[in-house]
Formats: structure tokens, sequence, C-alpha cells
């Protein structure tokens, strides 16, 4: 029954959020699909909240379902609902401009645009990374790359694991290929990302991690090194690996 319930919410309120999106755009981000591979967007409609890949219990070896409800109902639909607001006052043709543009020319556009924009974005991107069928670790070329950049896999989920550790406040932690295609760690404040002209570490994200508390707090409260190292077991490694590959 709660089941039930649970998946009529969820139903629900995903009917609600695609209804806003159609009346934004009634295309699709070819970029986004390209770009993040994997991550169902080839049939998404721009600035819209996708469906979570999973159920909200099923992350509970690293993230308990409660967390993940109210994180993905209430904190990233309001970050979606307010982006379209900030479109429709600042005249943004969601249909033409693509997310990532967006993000790029950040700087020309409101707080609320910034904020709820790197909001919706992040988050999007978050859900897509995670999977219930976790593996310890990416293969092929991004593994070789990561192993060659931070000496070892072991030593890059320790410098990704500080640079989320050592955020002060709320942000979040990246993995993202630079300019000249090297793999850089490195984290940003709020809702900002490393796509945004005015960040100080610029490049394609490959793997971010929030570490808002509204990320943890309910089961790890104040200790967001345990929930960081329990993170890790969730990672989709093979949606990551995409990212690379079509970077
Ligand atoms: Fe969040």
């Amino acid at each position: 029954m709660e089941d039930n319930q649970q998946n009529r919410r969820k139903f629900l309120t995903n009917a609600g959020k695609a209804t806003l999106a159609v009346g934004l755009s009634q295309t699709i981000l070819p970029a986004m699909a390209s770009r993040f591979a994997g991550l169902n967007h080839t049939t998404a409609i721009p600035y819209s909240q996708q469906p979570l890949p999973y159920g909200y219990k099923d992350l509970e070896v690293s993230i308990d379902a409660m967390t993940m409800e109210i994180h993905y109902t209430r904190h990233a639909a309001t970050y979606t609902k307010n982006l379209a607001e900030a479109c429709v006052a600042e005249k943004v043709d969601t249909s033409a401009v693509k997310l990532e543009e967006l993000m790029g020319n950040i700087s020309k556009y409101s707080a609320k645009m910034r904020n709820n924009g790197g909001g919706h974005f992040n988050h999007e991107m978050f859900w897509q990374s995670m999977t219930p069928k976790g593996t310890e670790k990416p293969s092929g070329k991004l593994l070789a790359d990561i192993e060659k950049t931070f000496g070892s896999f072991e030593a890059f989920k320790t410098k990704f694991t500080d640079a989320g550790k050592t955020r002060f406040g709320s942000g979040w932690a990246w993995l993202v290929l630079d300019k000249d295609n090297k793999l850089v760690i490195g984290s940003t404040p709020n809702q900002d990302n490393p796509l945004m002209d005015i960040c100080e570490l610029k490049g394609m994200p490959l793997l971010g991690l929030d570490v808002w508390e509204h990320a943890y707090y309910l089961r790890y409260h104040n200790h967001r090194p345990d929930y960081i190292t329990n993170w890790w077991k969730v990672v989709n490694w093979e949606v990551v690996q995409k990212r690379y590959e079509n970077s």
C-alpha cells in the first residue's frame, strides 16, 4: 500500500511537472542528449524535471527514502519551477536556448536565474549519476585517465571526497574535464556549476555530488564525510563514462 501511494504521488508530481514543461517548450534538447548520453534526455523537454530512474527507496544503502523523496519532490522541483518563472520574466526562449548555453552566459541574468538554473541542472545530473546497481569504479579510458591524472583510483576518491568535505556551507563537489581535456576536481558554492561563466572551476561536468545539508541531514546529521563515504556505493560509473566519452 505504501509503495502504491508513493508511486501515485510520484506520478502525479511528475505529471504536473511535465504539463508545466510542455507549456514552456515542445522541443527536445539535442545537445544535452549527445553530451549527457545515457541520461534519458533523448526525449527530454528542456528545463523540465525528469522522472527519477529508480524509486525513492532504491538507494537506501547510501541515502534514505525520505531524503530522496523530499530532495526530489520539494527542493529540486522548486528549482525547476523557479527557473521556469525566471525564464518567463527574463524572456529566455527555452525552445531555442540550450540549458548549457544559459549556464555559459549566466552572468547576464538575475540571481534567481543563476540559483535555480544551476539548481535544476545540477540535480538533473545528480539523479542520473546514481544507481542502485553502483559499481566500485569505472573502466576503460576513464579509469585509465583517472589513474594517470590522480595517481590511483583511491587517490582520486580521496581528493574528490576532500573537495566535498571542505566545501564551506552549501555546494557541490565536481569531477570535470577542462578545456585542455584534463580531469580536474573542485567544488562550487550554492548551486553554481562548472558550466557557468562566473565559476572559477570551469569545464564539462562529469560527476557532481550535492553536499547541501538537505541531501544528507536526516540520516547523517552533521556527518557529511559519512554521507560521502556511503555515496560512492551508488555512483553510476556507466553514465559518467558516457559523459567522458562524449565530451
Ligand atoms: Fe540538493
